[in-house]
């Protein structure tokens, strides 16, 4: 009879040793919110279920969903609240939600990166005049307000220990970010966790994050993009974490020193995704991290992994670690490059340049890291629309912006859902070798979904609504076309028909109706 017992408890112990290794749990253990906001959190387990929250805070209820339990309500007033997930494997997670009444990154930022149209070539002059265009195409209104300087700014060498803009391209950076400033935008630079910068080009910021720190705040720069090349500081999770610790908090002192309020200055890790920084990224300081490789203007691109179909593979998995103030960044937006960028381009080049996506593929880049709430940074040159006089040099136009480029980064509707202030990624709900369907939770109640094509040809691809296990059953939603405006009725039962050109998107919001 002993025996017997013993030998059961020894297989029960054995099988929940086996259900703990083989369970993975897939979601964030730093969440934030807004007081008094509208707040979720997706608890995924493969291979476990979650059983019971324990200290949940007022406001908040476990809810159920077919493949996960997700936590649901209006977020409690400002403080740090600990509650602990129990799961059906016997684990637990602690999950730490922060609630504050301001938050550095309560939606993810919008704006523009200098490297894939620009390089090098970047100065004073360039970065006046692209902040004009965002301007003057109504870019700033639209929601793209940091104007960010990437590498090649600063001399090879210190000088008196400090990073040394190069000064025939910037001769005075203070006079530079006060003149962006006074056209109703923000401004970010660039450095590096490591002892130089990804094109060897400026030192990078390891041991110096004190003294750069308070130059980048000195200088008046609002946001910091922190590479990890030449990471001499050890490049496991760990390191990377303690590296990225070490500037967030220089960044936080620097920005309290000079008297200003921490929450404005946004800390952007870049750190590619290959530590998995949704892990940990969020207990560095930083707002938003770098989830994938360098995105190039490919569709797929096996080289680099940088092909928009790559990214949609990254994001198929981590889809439950974003959330308000915790973004993960599929990197710049490729639309309106042309083929015409540097590394983005990478196989062609400047006199001979590959054809980068086609516009429909451009609809998908946009549409997608909308519906991911990436942060949204341009990379193209924006100052030249339809080639006409506003060129750069004055003479020759490169890399062109058509009005077609214009109406995808400037659509309303399309920005609503990747500045959704519920924070959610959307997740994966059918995953066909020829098409990929998302649904996506949006903070009034509202459901966007997508279809993309990823075959070789024009499909008509038909999606039965039950699968959206966001919407309320048997209730009568209005479907907007997010391309078109177009708005029609359909009931939760039904089943919907888009066609969808070659490796497009096509996206739409749906409303209950009253
Ligand atoms: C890395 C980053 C890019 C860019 C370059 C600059 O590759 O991922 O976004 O900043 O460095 O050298």
């Amino acid at each position: 009879m002993k025996k017997a017992l013993l030998l059961s408890l020894t297989l029960a112990a054995a099988s929940l040793m086996q259900a703990q290794e083989t369970a993975a749990v897939r979601f964030a253990n730093r969440v934030y919110s807004l007081s008094g906001k509208p707040f979720m959190h997706k608890l995924v387990c493969e291979g476990c279920e979650v059983e019971r929250i324990e200290k949940l805070p007022e406001g908040l209820q476990l809810l159920s969903r077919p493949n996960y339990k997700y936590l649901y309500g209006v977020a409690p007033k400002a403080g740090k609240y600990t509650y602990t997930v129990h799961l059906s494997n016997g684990q637990q997670q602690n999950v730490t939600l922060v609630v504050q009444d301001e938050l550095p990154q309560p939606t993810p930022f919008m704006g523009i990166l200098t490297w894939n149209a620009f390089d090098e070539h970047i100065s004073n002059d360039i970065i006046l005049k692209i902040s004009d265009a965002l301007v003057n195409f109504g870019l700033r209104d639209a929601g793209y307000r940091y104007m960010c300087i990437d590498d090649k700014w600063a001399e090879h060498d210190r000088k008196e220990g400090h990073l040394n803009p190069v000064s025939s391209k910037f001769p005075d950076l203070k006079k530079l970010t006060d003149s962006v400033h006074s056209k109703g935008l923000k401004i970010g630079i660039y450095s590096d966790a490591g002892d130089y910068t990804c094109s060897g080009a400026q030192p990078g910021s390891y041991s110096m994050e004190r003294t750069d720190a308070t130059d980048f705040v000195n200088w008046g720069f609002d946001l910091l993009k922190y590479d990890f090349c030449n990471a001499i500081g050890g490049d496991t999770p760990a390191e990377a974490e303690l590296a990225y610790h070490s500037m967030g908090r220089a960044l936080d002192n620097a920005m309290t020193s000079a008297g200003k309020n921490p929450n404005d200055f946004l800390f952007y890790m870049c750190e590619w995704g290959g530590r998995k920084p949704w892990e940990w990224a969020a207990n560095t300081g930083a707002s938003c991290w770098r989830a994938t490789a360098d995105t190039r203007d490919y569709w797929s691109d096996t080289t680099y992994n940088g092909g928009v179909l790559q990214n949609i593979g990254v994001y198929k998995e981590i889809w439950p670690y974003t959330g308000v103030n915790r973004w993960n960044d599929a990197d710049m937006l490729v639309v309106g490059l042309h083929g015409t960028g540097y590394s983005s381009n990478d196989g062609g080049s400047k006199e001979s340049p590959k054809p980068g996506l086609t516009q429909d593929e451009y609809r998908t880049n946009f549409a997608l890291w909308c519906m991911w709430s990436s942060p949204l940074t341009l990379s193209n040159n924006i100052t030249n629309l339809d080639g006409k006089p506003n060129s750069l040099t004055g003479k020759e136009v490169t890399n062109t912006l058509y009005q077609e480029d214009l109406d995808i980064i400037r659509n309303a509707d399309l920005i609503a859902l990747d500045q959704d202030p519920l924070g959610q990624c959307a997740e994966p709900v059918i995953d066909h070798p020829e098409y990929i369907v998302f649904q996506k939770d949006l903070a009034n109640g509202d459901v966007a979904f997508s279809i993309t094509n990823l075959s070789g040809n024009e499909k008509q691809i038909s999606l039965d609504f039950s699968t959206l296990s966001a919407l309320q059953k048997g209730k009568e939603y209005s479907v907007k076309d997010l391309w078109n405006g177009k708005t029609d009725n359909y009931n939760s039962n039904s089943t919907f028909t888009a066609t969808v050109p070659v490796h497009g998107t096509a996206v739409y919001r749906m409303t209950l109706k009253k």
